[in-house]
């Protein structure tokens, strides 16, 4: 199984978005794909149409009474399933913290769901507490979206340093600009200066309505706008990060 988690510091640059599409993605690639939601808010359950609840609570589960299979929910996607989040993750930094191996927390409850499925797709919470050690040293890939200003790349550069910190590898990370409207001079002249920088993948991800309407809809915008060009970039960032992690 391959574990891609979409992550980094800032909020509200298009994170679930991402997920939420990539799973879709993957799943009509013919893969088993789970969706774990991570983040309290349970955007991601949202917009698979789900009861924000997490079986069992988060508690048993970091605490290793459960399995992540028994969290399990399906969806209208034969393809993917969701490990759905509810509010009792507010608290799940300090649950892994206190945990006997907190960088293997996630990485354990993965093995044990590792036959059912081809790719698990991580939908993180912003932010750098314990959680977010153990996505780091879990992932496959660390798909980092990234707003084409400046302070969205000064963020993404505290992530990268956090990340080559705790790990030591340098092909981890894959930022991808996110949110980009080319009406924007700045956005345009930023995209320009992050196109010479290789740590980033191709794809830009552009502003779109048809993502602003994802948690209204309730349904992955490659489902329900395929034909927007935030669909088409989600098509492509799915090419690159599907070849990146041989999938
Ligand atoms: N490409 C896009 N075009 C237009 N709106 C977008 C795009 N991507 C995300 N959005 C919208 O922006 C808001 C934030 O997106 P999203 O929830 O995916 O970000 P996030 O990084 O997961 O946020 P958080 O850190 O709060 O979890 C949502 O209303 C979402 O619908
Ligand atoms: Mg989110």
């Amino acid at each position: 199984m391959r574990v891609l988690a979409v992550t980094g510091l800032k909020g509200g640059v298009g994170k679930t978005a991402t997920a939420v599409n990539l799973a879709a993605l993957a799943g009509r690639s013919g893969h088993r794909t789970l969706l774990w939601d991570l983040d309290p808010q349970g955007a991601a359950t949202h917009c698979f149409d789900l009861r924000p609840k997490l079986k069992g609570g988060a508690e048993r589960l970091f605490g290793g009474d459960r399995d992540l299979q028994a969290a399990v929910k399906g969806t209208a996607d034969p393809w993917v399933d969701v490990v759905p989040a509810d509010v009792s993750l507010r608290n799940a930094d300090l649950m892994v913290s206190a945990s006997r191996k907190p960088g293997r927390v996630l990485r354990r409850l993965l093995n044990g769901a590792s036959r059912r499925y081809d790719v698990a797709v991580l939908d993180c919470p912003a932010g750098l507490g314990a959680v977010a050690e153990a996505v780091v040293v879990t992932a496959d890939l660390l798909l980092v979206p990234v707003l084409p200003a400046p302070l969205g790349v000064r963020a993404f550069e505290g992530y990268a340093t956090f990340v080559a910190q705790e790990t030591g590898a340098d092909d981890l990370v894959a930022p991808f600009v996110s949110m980009i409207d080319r009406r924007k001079p700045l956005h345009r002249r930023m995209e320009a200066e992050i196109r010479t920088d290789r740590r980033f993948l191709n794809t830009v991800v552009p502003l779109s309505s048809a993502v602003e309407r994802l948690g209204h809809e309730q349904v992955p915008t490659v489902v329900s706008t395929p034909r927007s060009l935030a669909a088409d970039g989600y098509r492509r960032l799915w090419a690159e990060v599907s070849e990146r992690a041989g999938l």
